[in-house]
């Protein structure tokens, strides 16, 4: 009866599709792909009662409890669509009872106590960690934790696998002080429980202790646009009551922006810290907007109060500023923002090709440290840092991070962008991406080998305006180390490893062509060629021969620069046609866009800007001729309605301010070595 075995390991999952059956087994098919259920003929149920649309079941579980004891239990409800709020159910005797809409299936998750739960989290993080983990441990790591056939003095993780305290990771802040084990079970999780951490990872959601709070109350982060109008008043509230607090309060709204980034005066403890432009944006923003979500939720006096976010990126109508941030638009309504572009202010949607995060999502590579290589989440570097100059920006950071900023302007566009209140949402968007990046597997990971990313500190305020600290190694995990999700995430926390595309190695660079030529961008479309030297021309056509096979093609705009918010963002096409017109990111010729977000305006020293990479080795395959290559510079503006003369008035007049430029354009080859 391996079905029990569950049991040990912290929880059991079992699923039932609600049918009238008066008993019957329950049915592995019903659950969705991603969990493989730790079930077995382990439990009966029956249908007690059937009223119009809705069941009550009794499941017998005695078969599953013969030698745990049961802390809780939960059901979860899901059909295909989706997962639906968990509820807790009673244990009575062996058996539970709960009622249920028909064509809804269930998963039952039973919480077999702390020390299981402590074995769980410790999987877990094993499993985050895995890549980092010395080869010769990992199939010691379940027999270890899960399925020990041997007796072990310890029960510490750290005792049990000596082999650990070599890593320069700090294992004291991963592990929990609950001791793992004893266990004596289920041969089918230890084989592959770090291969698989979706077999096991549902349960780890049990973590409690008061530092993670268990499943049922994963707090969850909401679209904006789903929000209750109950839920917006505490929004406005929290935000109010930030406001009113004086800037020396580490907890009050200015000085939370300030810790952002500094435009004027001298920065306070901890202030002027964003990393940007390499790999700790995606890090440092999430810890950064968790401990303000703390600070806005006592500041509210709502504790049920989680941040949204602002889901500009999947449904585009929602790229309209949601109203309670626009109307009223008075200085009463502590979610408006009068330094916005007034496009935005008035309902205009932002426009699609500057939203776009594909270019960052077909990446498997979180980071680089080839200069020029694009990669999901910036390139690696030895030490944090504010705004480098230079290249090494992350896609997403680009596209739609820095577009959105450039885009709703005024506050949103400077340093202290946190000033307006939009940014915090904006930021629950961009965090939601990274958890859906990871999501989509494939060999997508975070830098977990890289023990800079894992360890370094970065340290904040919390509600109650103590300092407090988080390293990457702590914040992998939303749900797990974090206590939240997204409202269209699941509610376990797994990265699914579907298939283990290992990230390919470029082993050289090579330089194509080079223009240097001061590029202004203005109000229109604007064309540069590419010229290539008659070598590259024919060593590029044999590159289009193979398929660009172990190549790709980057096209970098270098140096690029402005001197004040600019407020419109650049759509960038590759031999775009002359005359097409209005081109937009549907086009075949479509690369990618240029925003402009940082401290640029404060200049560098040495004058140098921002290296924007750009991956164009599709569009260059598709080409008929390549003997002459063109960059196009569009300004992308937003699309209104018809009937909204207002904003179609304001589209006319908007310009770029602040003389955006770049001066030199680069095609680069990047060549990766042979597919292991
Ligand atoms: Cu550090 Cu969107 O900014």
């Amino acid at each position: 009866m391996r079905a029990a075995w569950a049991c040990g390991l912290g929880c059991l999952l079992l699923a039932a599709g609600v049918q009238e059956t008066p008993t019957k087994y329950f049915e592995p098919a019903a659950l969705p792909e991603e969990i493989v259920p730790l079930y077995g003929e382990a439990a009966t149920y029956r249908a007690m009662t059937t009223s119009d649309r809705k069941a009550t079941l009794e499941f017998n579980l005695s078969s599953l409890l013969k030698n745990s004891k049961v802390d809780r239990v939960v059901v979860v409800p899901y059909d295909s669509q989706r997962w639906y709020e968990p509820v807790e159910a009673k244990l009575e005797g062996k058996t539970i009872r709960v009622a249920l809409q028909l064509n809804r299936d269930i998963l039952i998750a039973l919480d077999l106590g702390e020390v299981a739960r402590n074995n769980y989290r410790a999987v877990s993080e094993m499993g985050a960690i895995k890549a980092a983990l010395p080869r010769q441990l990992l199939p010691r790591i379940c027999q270890v934790i899960l399925c020990p056939a041997e007796r072990f003095n310890a029960d510490r993780i750290p005792e049990r696998l000596p082999g650990l305290k070599k890593l320069p990771i700090d294992l004291k802040g991963m592990f929990p002080p609950v001791p793992v084990g004893p266990i004596d079970r289920p041969a089918t999780v230890c084989d592959r429980c770090l291969d698989r951490p979706v077999n096991i990872l549902p349960c780890l959601v049990w973590r409690c202790e008061g530092i993670i709070p268990p499943f049922w109350r994963t707090r969850v982060r909401r679209n904006i646009y789903s929000l209750t109008p109950a839920q917006i008043t505490s929004l406005r509230a929290g935000v109010a009551a930030m406001k009113a607090k004086s800037a020396s309060d580490p907890t009050s709204w200015l000085y939370q922006a300030r810790m952002h980034a500094v435009d004027s005066g001298v920065p306070a403890t901890l202030q002027d810290q964003c990393q940007h432009r390499q790999f700790f944006f995606f890090s440092w923003h999430r810890m950064f907007i968790y401990y303000f979500e703390r600070i806005l939720r006592k500041a509210s006096g709502d504790p049920t109060l989680n941040l949204p976010y602002w889901n500009y990126t999947d449904v585009l109508a929602q790229g309209v500023l949601p109203e309670a941030f626009r109307l009223p638009a008075d200085s009463g309504n502590s979610l408006y923002d009068s330094t916005r572009q007034a496009v935005y202010n008035n309902g205009a949607a932002l426009p699609a090709a500057d939203v776009s995060y594909s270019a960052g999502f077909n990446l498997i590579n979180f980071t680089t440290t080839t200069s020029g290589a694009p990669s999901f989440g910036g390139r690696t570097v030895s030490a944090p840092a504010h705004f480098p100059p230079g290249g090494g920006t992350g896609q997403i950071e680009f596209s739609p991070h820095n577009n959105v900023h450039n885009d709703i302007g005024g506050d949103m566009a400077r340093g202290e962008s946190p000033r307006d209140p939009i940014f915090w949402l904006h930021h629950a968007n961009i965090d939601r991406l990274w958890n859906r990046w990871i999501a989509l597997g494939n060999g997508r990971t975070n830098p977990t080998t890289d023990t800079v990313w894992m360890s370094q500190t970065f340290t904040f305020f919390d509600e109650n305006g103590a300092q407090v600290s988080l390293t990457g190694s702590q914040v992998l995990n939303t749900v797990a180390q974090l206590g939240y999700r997204y409202d269209d995430q699941p509610w376990w926390p797994f990265a699914i490893a579907k298939q283990l595309r290992v990230e390919r190695r470029i082993i050289g660079t090579d330089v194509l062509a080079e223009v240097k030529q001061v590029v202004r961008l203005t109000k229109s479309r604007q064309d540069v060629a590419i010229p290539l030297p008659p070598k590259q021309v024919e060593s590029l056509a044999k590159s289009r021969e193979k398929k660009f096979e172990r190549e790709s093609l980057i096209l970098q705009l270098k140096d690029v620069q402005y001197d004040a918010p600019v407020g419109l963002t650049y759509m960038l096409f590759f031999n775009l046609p002359e005359g097409r017109p209005n081109p937009d990111h549907t086009d075949p010729s479509f690369i990618g866009t240029l925003g402009f977000f940082g401290k640029t305006e404060h200049g560098h020293g040495g004058g140098e800007g921002v290296t924007r990479d750009l991956d164009v080795t599709k569009v260059v395959q598709n080409l008929k001729d390549i003997s002459v290559l063109r960059l196009s510079v569009v300004p992308s503006y937003p699309g209104v309605s018809a009937e909204r003369k207002d904003l179609q008035k304001m589209v006319a007049e908007m310009k770029p301010e602040g003389n955006p430029r770049f001066s030199q354009i680069v095609l680069l080859r990047l060549r990766y070595e042979s597919d292991r």
